[in-house]
């Protein structure tokens, strides 16, 4: 039970199609294609780099939370990702501290992994998910 590595660094971004475009052609990086996670309303693109990726979030039908952000902000960087490789356990173990959760329980995001996002009051106003993969 514990913190493995910084899964994915994700960024809140209007045009999802010119953001792609950006990260692709003008830095290079590869592009590993879109999800649409609908339990989070969100459309996500992912670029991996060595030991992280970089994730660009979009509203999934003009809707949730990342709509509300963008409405509110333009964009911008929006929550890090650690991975785990005990979900419940660290939820269990942070919820001891006193940290709080954004949901009761854990949800199935992008790439069929478990995820649960620490409020960001709990870490100093930075939005931290948590996530483990269900493929291993
Ligand atoms: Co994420």
């Amino acid at each position: 039970m514990m913190i493995t590595g910084l899964d994915h660094i994700a960024i809140a971004v209007p045009d999802l199609e010119k953001a792609i475009s950006r990260f692709m052609e003008d830095f290079g990086l590869a592009f590993n294609g879109k999800e649409d996670v609908k339990s989070a309303k969100t459309s996500t693109a992912f670029f991996p780099l060595d030991k992280t990726q970089i994730e660009l979030v979009h509203p999934l039908n003009g809707e949730g939370p990342i709509q509300k952000y963008i409405e509110k902000k333009g964009g911008g960087m929006h929550h890090l990702c650690f991975r785990s490789d005990n979900i419940e356990e660290d939820i269990e173990r942070l919820t001891a501290k006193g940290y709080q959760f954004l949901s009761d329980a854990p949800t199935i995001g992008a790439h069929n992994c478990k995820v649960i996002f620490i409020h960001p009051k709990s870490c100093d106003g930075v939005l931290i998910e948590l996530n483990q993969s269900m493929d291993h």
